[in-house]
């Protein structure tokens, strides 16, 4: 089984829209109505599993049946307290599917509504071929690590530096097999799926992404997202 996971349980508090981002539109739709439909349009994918923060289930379960009418690909489940407790609910649906050994969750920002059906079908090939893979871009500026406010506290080479991206995606035994071995220290340190892999020395193919490919996060990422559909 091959399901993608669009995380939409946040609420998108930098964009400060008043709403959660994945309702606010962008040419004349919800961001979450663009990503799901790019998703649609893969074959390999046997369902679409989208999240939902708590108490906004029954308003995504109404824009999916607005959007893609009596479409069976489609299940709407609850997010988590985190990215990361999203995507255990994903996995936890796909193992209450009874789905093979093996399967594959590829999971994606919903507000990153410039994904390319060449970047989803990538990441399903690296996951299966390697057990977890992510989009990446190299890095453009240098970055500062700075662990005390305001204090620069470090400066990684920029050429071993690189930005994530979605898809990711992952055999998802892998993935609980791996997460079940943390420590409770190690889990309140997640705040990325792919850092679970690296913990454990497991292998995960970095593929290039795309600069269209960025997360809408902050208001001027409307703008931007408005101008690439006018041009
Ligand atoms: N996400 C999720 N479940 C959570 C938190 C985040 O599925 N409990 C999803 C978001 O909906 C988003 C993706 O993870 O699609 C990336 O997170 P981010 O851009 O940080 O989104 P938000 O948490 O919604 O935004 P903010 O941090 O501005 O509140």
């Amino acid at each position: 089984m091959i399901c993608a996971a669009i995380l939409a349980g946040g609420i998108g508090s930098r964009l400060k829209q008043g709403k959660p981002k994945q309702f606010v539109n962008i040419n004349n739709k919800p961001i979450l109505v663009h990503s799901v439909e790019i998703f649609l349009s893969v074959d390999e994918l046997d369902k679409i599993i989208v999240s939902s923060p708590k108490e906004c289930v029954d308003k995504t379960n109404d824009l999916m049946d607005e959007y893609f009418p009596k479409n069976d690909k489609i299940i709407v489940i609850e997010g988590g307290e985190t990215r990361n407790g999203t995507i255990l609910n994903s996995i936890q649906y796909m193992k209450g599917q009874n789905c093979e050994k093996d399967s594959i969750l590829v999971t994606h920002d919903a507000s990153r509504i410039f994904v390319s059906k060449k970047l989803i079908k990538d990441s399903i090939k690296y996951a299966i071929e390697v057990g977890a893979a992510s989009a990446a871009i190299p890095a453009t500026d240098v970055i500062f690590e700075t662990e005390i406010d305001g204090k620069l506290t470090g400066v990684p080479l920029r050429k071993y530096l690189c930005h994530a991206q979605t898809p990711q995606s992952f055999n998802i035994d892998k993935f609980l097999d791996i997460y079940e071995d943390l420590s409770e220290e190690e889990i309140s340190k997640l705040d990325e799926a792919m850092v679970l892999f690296h913990l454990r020395n497991a292998d995960v193919k970095l593929f290039p992404g795309d600069q269209n490919n960025f997360k809408i996060t902050r208001p001027f990422d409307i703008k931007l997202a408005e101008s690439i559909f006018k041009n």
